[in-house]
C-alpha cells in the first residue's frame, strides 16, 4: 500500500500539547532492579495479522527514485528480512512486580495492558521493561470511526480508574471550527468524519491530559513544557516529536504507534529496545552537509530521510548555524524542520548533529558504528532533491489559494519572524492584505505569548489575513476534497509529504503570499 494512501486511511500522523513544567511531575527513571526468573510470554502460533509486523509499508526509496532495499520497522534499527516467527520466540525477563501485574494482581485491565506490552516487547527483541519518567506525549488525536476499538479500550481503562503516571501532552486536534473550518460545508464534514472526537477528548481528560489549549506536536517548546531531561526513558508517539526529543533533548523513546504511547503511560513502563539502548543510538550513516550557503533545512531532512530510511545519521557541517553549538529558542526551528522531514520522508527517530546535539557533543564520531556509510549533500544534491518534489495540484498551472506555515507547530520565534516578513513585504508592495489566506499553526500558549509581547504585530498579521490556529496542518490538508479545491503552498517538508500542498523556501513563500502568484522559475 502506498504510504500516502495508508496515512489517509489511518490518519495516525503527527503532533502534541502544552504543560507548564511544574505540571509535569517526575518519577524515578531507575530501572526495576530485582528480576525474577519468570518470563512474560507464552509464545504460541503466530497470528495471521502479525505476519508483517516487523516492517511497515515504508520501503526506502533513494534520491534517484530507486528502492534502496530497506524497510522501516519503527525501531531505529533496520530489520530488513526479519522473520516474525523468530521474533515470537523471544521472551524478555520480567520482575516479580511486572509478573504480578501480568497475573492480574492489579486488576483485569492492567493485566491486559501488560499482556499487550510484553508481546510488543518480545516481538522487538526487548531485554526487559524499564520504568518511565518525564512526561509522555500521545499522538492519539483523531476521533474518527476507524479509531473506535482503540478509543473503546482506552475508555475502559479510564472507567477502571487507570491514569498516566504523569500529566501528558497530546497532538493538536484535527480540526478548528473556530478559525479554519468555520463554514457550513467543512463543519458538516467534520462532525460526520470525527464523530468520536468527544469520546477521545473525554478519554484524555480522564487519563491525565491537560485542557485543549495544550494540544500541539511541539510539546517540547518552553511555552508548553514537556521537555524531559537527557537520558530519560519516556513513551512518546508522533514522529516529529520523537525525532526532536531523542535528538535534541537526548531523551530515550521509540517511535511508538498511536495507543502504545498511552498503554506505556498507564503502566509507567516500556520495553527497552531500539532507540532506548546505547547500541540502538549508534549512527550507521555519516551525512556530510556541504552546501555553499545555509541549507534548505526541509530539503536536507528529506534527503536524509530518503537515504537513511530509519537508520541513524551522524550529520556534520551544521554547527556553524548554531552559535556556540547551542540550540536555543531562536534556532531550534531549524532542527525541527530538518528532523521532521527525516521522520516523514523516512522514519528517522534520532539523528546526531556534530557539535550541536547532546550525544554528539559528548561522544563525537565515536557514535558512528563500524562500517558506516557516507552520504554527501552538496548544492547539486540539494537541488536534485527539491526538483524531485512533484506538483500534485490537479490544476498544475493554477495560482495558489492558501499558505500553510507551522508543521510541526511554529515556535514563538517563527511566529514573530513570519509576522515581520509578511507585513514588511506587504508594506513594500503598497498592500494591506495578503493575496491568499495564511494559516499559522501553533500551540495556544505560543499564540498567547505573541499577543502579550507583540500585540501590535499580531494585530497587523490578523488584519492582513494571517490566521493563528492550534490544529494540525496535515489534518486540514488531508480533508476530503481538499486537493480539488485548495492549491496550497508551504515551507514544511512534512506537510508536502502527506498532502498535495507544494513546498517552497521561505523567501519564495513570502512572495507568493504577497502576490498570489508563483514566481517564474520557482
Ligand atoms: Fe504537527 Fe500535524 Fe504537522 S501534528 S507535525 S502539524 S502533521
Amino acid at each position: 500500500m502506498k504510504r500516502r494512501k495508508f496515512i489517509q486511511l489511518m490518519s495516525i500522523t503527527p503532533a502534541a500539547v502544552v504543560l507548564a513544567p511544574k505540571l509535569l511531575h517526575a518519577k524515578s527513571s531507575t530501572v526495576a532492579a530485582k528480576s525474577s526468573p519468570t518470563y512474560g510470554s507464552t509464545g504460541g502460533k503466530l497470528p495471521d495479522y502479525a505476519k508483517n509486523m516487523l516492517h511497515s509499508d515504508m520501503d526506502g526509496i533513494g534520491p534517484d527514485g530507486k528502492p534502496t532495499g530497506q524497510k522501516a520497522t519503527y525501531t531505529g534499527a533496520s530489520k530488513a528480512n526479519a522473520k516474525a516467527e523468530k521474533a515470537m520466540k523471544h521472551k524478555m525477563k520480567l520482575t516479580r512486580e511486572e509478573q504480578a501485574i501480568l497475573d492480574g494482581k492489579e486488576g483485569e485491565e492492567k493485566a491486559k495492558l501488560m499482556k499487550i506490552l510484553v508481546i510488543f516487547g518480545n516481538a522487538f527483541g526487548a531485554e526487559k521493561l524499564v520504568d518511565l519518567s518525564g512526561a509522555p506525549h500521545s499522538n492519539m488525536f483523531i476521533g474518527a470511526p476507524y479509531m473506535k476499538s482503540m478509543i473503546k479500550m482506552l475508555d475502559e481503562c479510564a472507567r477502571a480508574g487507570l491514569k498516566s503516571y504523569a500529566t501528558y501532552t497530546v497532538n493538536p486536534r484535527p480540526y478548528d471550527v473556530y478559525k479554519v473550518q468555520n463554514n457550513a460545508r467543512d463543519m458538516e464534514m467534520i462532525y460526520e468524519g470525527y464523530s468520536l472526537q468527544w469520546d477521545l477528548d473525554y478519554v484524555h481528560a480522564r487519563l491525565g491530559a491537560p485542557d485543549l489549549n495544550y494540544r500541539t506536536c511541539a510539546c517540547y517548546l518552553d511555552e508548553v513544557g514537556n521537555a524531559p531531561e537527557p537520558g530519560t526513558y519516556v513513551a512518546w508517539a508522533e514522529s516529529s516529536a520523537v525525532n526532536y526529543g531523542n535528538s535534541v533533548l537526548g531523551i530515550r523513546t521509540n517511535r511508538n504507534g498511536a495507543g502504545m504511547d498511552l498503554i506505556q503511560a498507564m503502566l509507567g513502563k516500556a520495553p527497552k529496545f531500539g532507540l532506548m539502548t546505547d547500541e540502538g543510538r549508534q549512527a550507521t550513516w555519516l551525512v556530510e552537509v556541504k552546501t555553499s550557503k545555509e541549507p534548505d533545512w526541509g530539503a536536507v531532512g528529506t534527503a536524509i530521510g530518503r537515504k537513511c530510511v530509519e537508520d541513524i545519521p551522524y550529520i556534520t557541517g551544521l554547527k556553524k548555524y548554531f552559535k556556540g553549538g547551542k540550540v536555543t529558542p531562536d534556532n531550534l526551528h531549524l532542527l525541527k524542520a530538518m528532523g521532521s522531514a527525516t521522520a516523514s520522508s523516512g522514519a528517522v527517530g534520532l539523528y546526531h548533529v556534530e557539535g550541536v546535539t547532546p550525544e554528539a557533543k559528548k561522544k563525537g564520531k565515536k557514535l558512528l558504528a563500524k562500517d558506516y556509510k557516507t552520504y554527501v549533500i552538496d548544492d547539486k544534491e540539494q537541488a536534485r532533491i527539491i526538483e524531485s518534489f512533484p506538483n500534485l495540484w490537479p490544476e498544475k498551472n493554477g495560482d495558489p489559494t492558501a499558505a500553510f506555515i507551522g508543521c510541526p507547530h511554529n515556535t514563538y520565534h517563527e511566529v514573530i519572524k513570519w509576522g515581520k516578513l509578511v507585513t514588511e513585504a506587504l508594506t513594500k508592495a503598497g498592500k494591506e492584505e495578503t493575496a491568499i489566506p495564511v494559516y499559522m499553526f501553533m500551540p495556544n500558549p505560543v499564540r498567547d505569548r505573541a499577543i502579550e509581547e507583540n500585540g501590535e504585530l499580531i494585530g497587523k498579521m490578523k488584519r492582513a489575513g494571517m490566521h493563528a490556529t492550534n490544529m494540525c496542518s496535515v489534518s486540514y490538508a488531508g480533508m476530503k476534497g481538499f486537493s480539488e479545491r485548495v492549491r496550497g503552498v508551504t515551507n514544511s517538508a512534512k506537510t508536502r509529504v502527506y498532502s498535495s500542498v507544494r513546498y517552497f523556501p521561505d523567501d519564495v513563500l513570502v512572495k507568493i503570499i504577497v502576490t498570489g502568484k508563483i514566481p517564474r522559475g520557482a
